[in-house]
C-alpha cells in the first residue's frame, strides 16, 4: 500500500514548509515539492497541517488500581488515542509485589495482543526488589525493549518504594543505560495527613488535595534528582504539576543534570476548585498529583516554553465516575485515582498552545512527539517525518472546530475532563504505519494491527525497521 499525501503544510520540531510525502510499505520513503508518483492512494492536504503522530509517554490501560481496573482497555484507549492524533505510547507494566518482572510483562503483552490499534512500548513499574524481581533480572529487560523504569514514591501500602528500591534501581539503570521515572511525592508524609483528615471526619473529595501539599511533591523530587546523581542515572520526573517541583528541575537542568521533566495537559486547564464541586462530582478531578491553585498553570506553561520541562503526557488513567469513583462517596482515599485524556492533548495544547501563541507550533511539535520519542528510545523511527520513519502522521485541519464532550469521545469513561470545550484544530486523518486508523470521525484500524516497539536505551536511537 502506498500513500501520496500532497499539498500539506508539513510540521515537525524544526521544520515548517509545504510539500509531499510519499510513503511505501510502512514508512516515509520521499520528501519533496510537487511529487510526480504514483500511489494507491493521494491525499489532497490543502491547508491542512502534517503533523509526525504523537507519542505519548505515560498512559496506564487495563491497569489494576485502586481496588479496581482502570476502565480503557488496549482497545478502547487506542481508539480514543487514534481520534486525538496519537499514534504510539509508552504504558506502565506494574510488577506485583512477590512476582517477578517476567511474569509481569508477560501479563501486559497478553493485554494488548489481538486488540491494539496503535503502537506501544512498556515501562516497568519496580514495586519490590526484595520479594520479587531480583536486581539481575531487572538488569535484563533492556534487552527486552523494556527501556525505563518507574518507581512510585507515592501510594503507600500499594505501589510505594522506600529509598532504598528507588536507589538501587538506579544504580541498575546507571548500570544498563535505562532511564528511571518516578512519581515525586513523599508517600509517608500524605499517608499521615491523609489519616488525620480522615480521623477528623474529612472525606469529601477536595480532601485529595488538601493532603498532599505542593511541599510533597517539591520534596521527593528534590531527593529523586540527588539521588539520581549519586548513582548516575538518568532521571525523568513524570506528571509534574506545580512551583515547588519545577525548581528543583530547572536548577538541575541548568547545572547540565541529567534530569528531564513533563507535564500532562490537565495540569494546564484544571485547577484546586473543580475538586470542590458538589454532589460528589470533584471526584473526576482526583488523580495525583492532585489539581493545583491555579497560578500553577502559568509556571507550567512558562516551563514548558523555557525547556524546563521536555513532554507533555496525558497520565491516561480513565475511570468512571458512575460505579468507580463512586467507590469513596465516604472516603476521598478510596476514590481511584487518575483520569481521561489521551483523545484531547493535541486538541487542548493546540488551540490553548500554538493557536493562543503561549508556545510555537515547532514547540507543540516537540513536547507531544519529538522529544517523548527521543527520551524512550523511540526516534527517529517515531516522532518526526523523515525519510525512513514510520509513516505515523496526522492530517491536522488546523480550522476546524470541535467541540470536546464525552458523548462523543472514544474513552470508556463517562466523563471528560473538559466537557463543552470548543476548540480549533482537529486531526481529520491519522496514518500509523501508512495504514489509515481515524478518518471522518471514525476509529479505521483493526484491533492486533498495533505493534509492540522494542525501544533503545536512553540516548541512543532506534534505527528505522529495514526494508526486506
Ligand atoms: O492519579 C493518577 N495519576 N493515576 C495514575 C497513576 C499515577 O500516579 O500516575
Ligand atoms: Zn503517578
Ligand atoms: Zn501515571
Amino acid at each position: 500500500m502506498s500513500v501520496l499525501i500532497k499539498g500539506g503544510r508539513v510540521i515537525t520540531a524544526a521544520d515548517d514548509y509545504l510539500g509531499d510525502i510519499f510513503v511505501e510499505d510502512e514508512r516515509v520513503t520521499l520528501i519533496g515539492e510537487s511529487l510526480d508518483v504514483e500511489a494507491d492512494r493521494v491525499i489532497d492536504a490543502d491547508a491542512k497541517y502534517v503533523l509526525p503522530g504523537c507519542v505519548d509517554p505515560h498512559t496506564h490501560l487495563d491497569m489494576p488500581f485502586g481496588g479496581t481496573v482502570t476502565a480503557d482497555d488496549f482497545e478502547s484507549g487506542h481508539a480514543a488515542a487514534a481520534a486525538g492524533g496519537t499514534t504510539c505510547h509508552v504504558d506502565f507494566v506494574i510488577q506485583s509485589p512477590g512476582s517477578s518482572f517476567g511474569a509481569a510483562l508477560e501479563a501486559w503483552h497478553a493485554k494488548r495482543e489481538g486488540k491494539a490499534l496503535i503502537d506501544n512500548g512498556f515501562h516497568m513499574a519496580v514495586t519490590d526488589l526484595k520479594e520479587g524481581g531480583s536486581l539481575e533480572e531487572l538488569a535484563s529487560l533492556p534487552d527486552q525493549g523494556v527501556t525505563s523504569y518507574k518507581l512510585f514514591m507515592a501510594y503507600k501500602g500499594a505501589l510505594m518504594v522506600d529509598d532504598e528500591t528507588l536507589f538501587k534501581t538506579m544504580e541498575v539503570a546507571a548500570e544498563t543505560g535505562a532511564l528511571v521515572m518516578v512519581h515525586a511525592e513523599n508517600g509517608d508524609a500524605i499517608d499521615v495527613l491523609v489519616k488525620q483528615a480522615l480521623a477528623a471526619g474529612h472525606t469529601e473529595p477536595k480532601y485529595h488535595a488538601l493532603t498532599r501539599p505542593p511541599e510533597t511533591e517539591g520534596e521527593a523530587t528534590n531527593r529523586a534528582i540527588q539521588l539520581a546523581r549519586v548513582a548516575g542515572a538518568p532521571l525523568y520526573v513524570v506528571h509534574v504539576s506545580c512551583k515547588e517541583a519545577l525548581e528543583p528541575i530547572a536548577l538541575a537542568r541548568e547545572k547540565g543534570w541529567n534530569v528531564h521533566g513533563e507535564t500532562c495537559t490537565q495540569y494546564f486547564f484544571i485547577d484546586y476548585t473543580y475538586l470542590e464541586q458538589p454532589d460528589f462530582e470533584g471526584a473526576k478531578y482526583v488523580y495525583t498529583p492532585p489539581p493545583r491553585d491555579k497560578a500553577n498553570q502559568e509556571h507550567l506553561w512558562s516551563a514548558v516554553r523555557t525547556d524546563v520541562l521536555s513532554a507533555i503526557s496525558t497520565d491516561h488513567c480513565a475511570f468512571r465516575w458512575d460505579g468507580q469513583k463512586t467507590a469513596g462517596r465516604d472516603d476521598f482515599s478510596k476514590i481511584p485515582n487518575g483520569g481521561p485524556g489521551l483523545e484531547n492533548r493535541l486538541h487542548m495544547i493546540h488551540h490553548f498552545g500554538a493557536r493562543e501563541g503561549r508556545i510555537s507550533l515547532n514547540r507543540m511539535v516537540e513536547l507531544l512527539a519529538t522529544n517523548p520519542a527521543k527520551l524512550f528510545g523511540l526516534y527517529p523511527r517515531k516522532g518526526t517525518i523523515a525519510v525512513g520513519s514510520d509513516a505515523d502522521l496526522v492530517i491536522f485541519d488546523p480550522e476546524a472546530r470541535h467541540t470536546i464532550t464525552a458523548s462523543g469521545q472514544h474513552s470508556r469513561s463517562d466523563y471528560n475532563l473538559y466537557e463543552g470545550t470548543e476548540v480549533v484544530g482537529t486531526p481529520e486523518l491519522v496514518l500509523r504505519r501508512g495504514e489509515v486508523v481515524w478518518e471522518n470521525g471514525e476509529v479505521a484500524a483493526r484491533p492486533g494491527s498495533g505493534q509492540f516497539v522494542a525501544r533503545a536505551r536512553f540516548g541512543e536511537v532506534l534505527a528505522p525497521a529495514l526494508r526486506v
